[in-house]
């Protein structure tokens, strides 16, 4: 695992499910990690247990990256309880499957309000720090179904997308500021996430089909999709930006 000793990162959506996995292997790599997401107790809990496995410091602040105002508190106290933001990992989402015509405008503007206006705010209040610094890297979690389109998932697809895009416009207005922009894009992974989407008579039809077509013939795990992260938010990766990458056993094999 790549070594980010001193680094200072900010995790979106890291009380539980891959977030957790991402702030657990972040820390484990050396660096200290501030995590925000809405379930506030979830998040002080899961900071607790990771501070204590790997001896770093690990802060929770509950916050809702739809709402800009929380966005500023999580980066002011990343400043101010760790120093710096070295690292942004953009991974709170959420989706709820239907087929587009049983959607409605409200799902719409929270599918898009969480999965592509909570990465917008983040970027806003945290890049003029990179930049300040001529320094700084982050890393946004899309989806496989950005990439080829996923049944139930239209609006949430489409969001996750514009992650892609934002990513790499990013990537090019900043890489003279020496901040680089990456994505990664899982396929279906197992977290509490999964399970509620599973958990309704449509979601779980869909999933069912689609496991049976992943190559590699399971759900990936969480802990799967963290060496990624880590590695493209260290030096080592230095020379990648704008880059877009699936981990997803096989399902897609986007060019
Ligand atoms: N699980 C999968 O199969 C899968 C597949 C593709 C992409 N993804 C993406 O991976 C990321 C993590 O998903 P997961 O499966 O671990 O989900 P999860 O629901 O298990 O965990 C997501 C975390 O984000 C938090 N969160 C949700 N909305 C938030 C908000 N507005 N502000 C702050 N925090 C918020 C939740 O409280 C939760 O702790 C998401 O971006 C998701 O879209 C997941």
């Amino acid at each position: 695992m790549a070594n980010l000793q001193g680094k200072v990162v900010v995790i979106t959506g890291a009380a539980r499910g891959v977030g957790r996995a991402l702030a657990q292997a972040f820390a484990a790599a050396g660096a200290d990690v501030a995590i925000g997401d809405l379930r506030e107790a979830d998040a002080v809990a899961t900071a607790k247990e990771i501070a204590a496995k790997t001896g770093r410091r690990v802060i929770a602040v509950g916050a809702d990256v739809t709402r800009i105002e929380d966005v500023r508190k999580l980066r002011d106290a990343a400043i101010a309880q760790l120093g710096k933001i070295d690292v942004l990992v953009n991974n709170a989402g959420w989706d709820k499957l239907r087929t587009f015509l049983k959607t409605t405008p409200e799902l719409w503007d929270k599918v898009i309000g969480i999965n592509y206006r909570g990465v917008l705010n983040t970027t806003y209040e945290i890049l003029p720090h990179m930049v300040e610094r001529k320094q700084g890297c982050i890393v946004n979690i899309s989806s496989d179904s950005a990439r080829v389109g996923s049944m139930g998932e239209a609006v949430y697809a489409g969001a996750k997308a514009a992650v892609i895009a934002f990513s790499k416009t990013i990537a090019r207005e900043h890489a003279r500021d020496n901040v680089r922009v990456n994505v990664i894009c899982p396929g279906l992974i197992d977290t509490p996430l999964l399970d509620e989407i599973k958990g309704e008579e449509f979601g779980g039809k869909v999933i069912g089909a689609v496991v049976n077509a992943i190559p590699l013939k399971r759900l990936g795990r969480p802990e799967e999709i963290a060496p990624l992260a880590v590695f493209l938010a260290s030096d080592e990766a230095g020379y990648i930006t704008g880059q877009v990458t699936s981990v997803n056993g096989g399902l897609t094999m986007a060019g």
